[in-house]
């Protein structure tokens, strides 16, 4: 059966090297249902936001991750840790504690970067949270993408490095192959 993948982007920059990265995942595979699933339109967390139902952004928000058989996180590094939006996204979709949207759902994670420490550190915070979600997160793949601006058509905006290409190959793969054998704890 077709698998529908969601695409989480870390940073709301336009011309960011994340979202071509995760551009690059859906240019790779026609047999995957890819679906952007976007931050920009969050408000910020506040619980008396939900005491009458949640705001219609994150309704939409909360339907997109459940809609999909799995999501992919691509993400910069802001300051060595994850990026504002992005937590705030996963507070929302958190909720309610134990029968949220995430839980259980299969994710992984990835991220981009000029530097060169390919976002390792946001990458095991991101890791955290999702696990302290009860989040399936793709367990010891890790794909760190430094140099990111040596690696892609800053005109094109296209990903042309053929070895992070065969990586991301792997790694669809690798995720796919995860979201069948996702472990059933219950
Ligand atoms: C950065 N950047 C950055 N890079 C990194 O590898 N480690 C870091 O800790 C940080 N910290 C950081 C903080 C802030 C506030 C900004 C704005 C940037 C650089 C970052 O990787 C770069 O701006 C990327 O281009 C951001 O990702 P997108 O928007 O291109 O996807």
């Amino acid at each position: 059966m077709t698998k529908s993948i969601g695409l989480i982007c870390g940073s709301l920059r336009k011309d960011s090297y994340n979202r071509i990265i995760a551009q690059a995942l859906i240019d790779m595979d026609d047999s995957i249902k890819f679906r952007w699933i976007e931050l920009k339109d969050l408000p910020l967390f506040n619980e008396d936001l939900e005491v009458d139902g949640d705001p219609e952004s994150v309704t939409l928000f909360k339907s997109s991750v459940e809609e999909v058989d799995g999501i992919i996180i691509v993400s910069p590094e802001y300051n060595s840790g994850i990026p504002g939006v992005l937590k705030n996204a996963l507070d929302w979709a958190s909720r309610p504690t134990k029968s949220s949207v995430l839980h259980r759902k299969p994710v992984g994670v990835l991220g981009a970067t000029p530097g060169g420490l390919g976002t390792a550190s946001s990458q095991m915070q991101i890791r955290q949270i999702l696990e302290a979600m009860q989040v399936h997160v793709l367990p010891f793949q890790k794909v760190l993408i430094s140099q990111v601006h040596q690696k892609i058509d800053s005109d094109q905006k296209v990903l042309t490095d053929e070895k992070t290409q065969r990586y991301l190959q792997r790694y669809l793969q690798q995720f796919i192959h995860w979201i069948d054998h996702t472990p059933v704890l219950d």
